[in-house]
């Protein structure tokens, strides 16, 4: 018999197991705790609760670890690929030359979209938030795979991991062309994932695109870094979606959703816009003190985490291909230096270092991406774009997992108790 948590309630006692994983905090079975107890357990925001069992991704929040099937993210940013470590997290395992030349073969051959879809950019407002282009083109590609999508055959929900890996970059690209009124270029099989989702983005019909290898590689870095996080808000969003047998596309069109917001996804954007409003290095002191007064709700973007209380890793790496994709393209931003400032300010701040709060994946980002030329519009597009492989992934580890159940949380109710209707004339 393993370990047992105890807990007295209502002048019983009760047991239940405790469940060990590979590494990291160890789990306390509650499956039995409301037939045995009548009581829930209540954990707004799920701060003290795991979902379910996942052996994707593991976060070690107060060393700053992140790994993916076991894989360090830095020596995947360092030695790996977007396709490959795409390739790792959908199956487990690194591949051989021959497998990584199959996968990618299998995605470069579904990045075309149905015809149709062109003209479903057309219903959306000229100023639409790529975003707001996202969620509707996304869930409408639900339309063009109902039929032929059956979640319980694993080789249907492998064909849909690989359309929507392969199509996220051409309908990125193309909601970024409609936003400046561009025409859409189709991909070209010649090139990378990330070279063709480059060309389609910047490039145009009236001239050949010259890929720039240095651009590439950081972008290609980027996609890694923003490939998958554990259960975080979005990936919970599908997983939660999928649980009731939602079909796939629809499932990762909610995830784009959740992932939007200025909490989560969203903070790549909401930071450039508060470094761009901070301006300068003198500027910044006002702008800690706001994040400190309780009254504010002004809060650092890009600054802090649920679950890393130390450096957030992918963090380091951003900053790193930051200085590699200014020397490439010989171009500098001062708001790198009121970053930079920004982060020696905040981190020597007491109320900073007692609540841990550090530098995230978002800090950072938008300053490479704002300097490669996307506006700050696209950013939360292409971290979706990324992390649509760990949404896929968790998915498919979800729908193929034999006790999978469909997610229903249940409240506290602080409601009105029962009470009888009373007719209009007599209140
Ligand atoms: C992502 O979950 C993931 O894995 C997400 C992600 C992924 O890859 O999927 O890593 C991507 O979403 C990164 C996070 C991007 N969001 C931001 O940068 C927005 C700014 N950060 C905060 O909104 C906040 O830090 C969150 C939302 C990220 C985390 O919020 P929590 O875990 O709910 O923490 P909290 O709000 O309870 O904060 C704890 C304390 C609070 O103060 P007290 O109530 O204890 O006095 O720290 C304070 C907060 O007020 N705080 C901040 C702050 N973040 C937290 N104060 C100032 N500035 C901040 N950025």
């Amino acid at each position: 018999m393993g370990d047992q948590a105890k807990l007295s309630a209502g002048g019983a006692d009760f047991e239940y197991p405790v469940l060990k994983g590979s590494v990291g905090p160890d789990v306390i079975d509650i499956r039995k705790l409301y037939g045995q107890t009548g009581k829930f357990t209540f954990d707004p925001g799920f701060t003290s609760t795991a979902s379910c069992e996942s052996a994707l991704t593991y976060i070690d929040g107060d060393e700053g670890v992140l790994l993916h099937r076991g894989y360090p993210i830095g020596q995947l940013a360092e030695h790996s690929s977007f396709m490959e470590t795409s390739y790792l997290l959908l199956n487990g395992e690194l591949p051989s030359k021959d497998e990584l030349a199959t996968f990618e073969n299998t995605i470069t051959r579904h990045t075309m979209l149905h015809e149709q879809l062109a003209t479903f950019y057309r219903g959306f407002r000229r100023d639409a938030h790529p975003m707001a282009i996202m969620c509707g083109v996304v869930g409408a590609l639900s339309a063009f795979y109902h039929d032929s999508t059956d979640i319980a055959d694993p080789e249907h929900r492998k064909i849909s991991s690989h359309r929507l890996i392969a199509k996220m970059p051409t309908i990125a690209a193309m909601a970024y062309k409609y936003s400046v009124g561009q025409p859409f270029l189709y991909p070209d099989n010649k090139l990378s994932y990330t070279g063709n989702f480059l060309r389609m983005t910047f490039g145009v019909p009236a001239e050949e695109y010259e890929v720039i290898p240095a651009v590439e590689k950081a972008m290609d870095r980027i996609f890694i870094l923003h490939a998958d996080h554990e259960q975080n808000a979005s990936t919970s969003t599908v997983r939660l979606a999928g649980s009731s047998g939602a079909n796939p596309f629809a499932c990762i069109a909610a995830g784009i959703a959740c992932l939007w917001g200025p909490a989560h996804g969203g903070a790549n954007e909401a930071a450039l816009n508060m470094l761009k409003e901070i301006g300068t290095p003198d500027r910044i002191q006002h702008y800690i003190d706001r994040a400190k007064d309780k009254s504010d709700p002004f809060r650092l973007m890009g600054f802090g985490h649920r679950v890393y209380k130390n450096y957030d890793p992918r963090a380091t790496v951003m900053q790193s291909t930051l200085r590699e994709v200014f020397e490439a393209l010989n171009v500098t931003d001062p708001l790198f230096e009121t970053a930079l400032r920004l982060e020696e300010i905040a981190l020597s701040d007491p109320y900073f270092a007692e609540k841990k709060l550090f530098p995230n994946v978002d800090f950072y980002s938008g300053i490479i991406l704002s300097a490669i030329g996307f506006p700050t519009t696209m950013f939360t597009v292409l971290f979706a774009l990324a992390r649509t492989v760990g949404w896929v992934a968790q998915w498919n580890e979800m729908i193929s997992d034999p006790g999978q159940k469909i997610g229903r949380p249940r409240q506290l109710y602080t409601g009105p108790t029962q009470r009888d209707y009373v007719p209009v004339d007599k209140r």
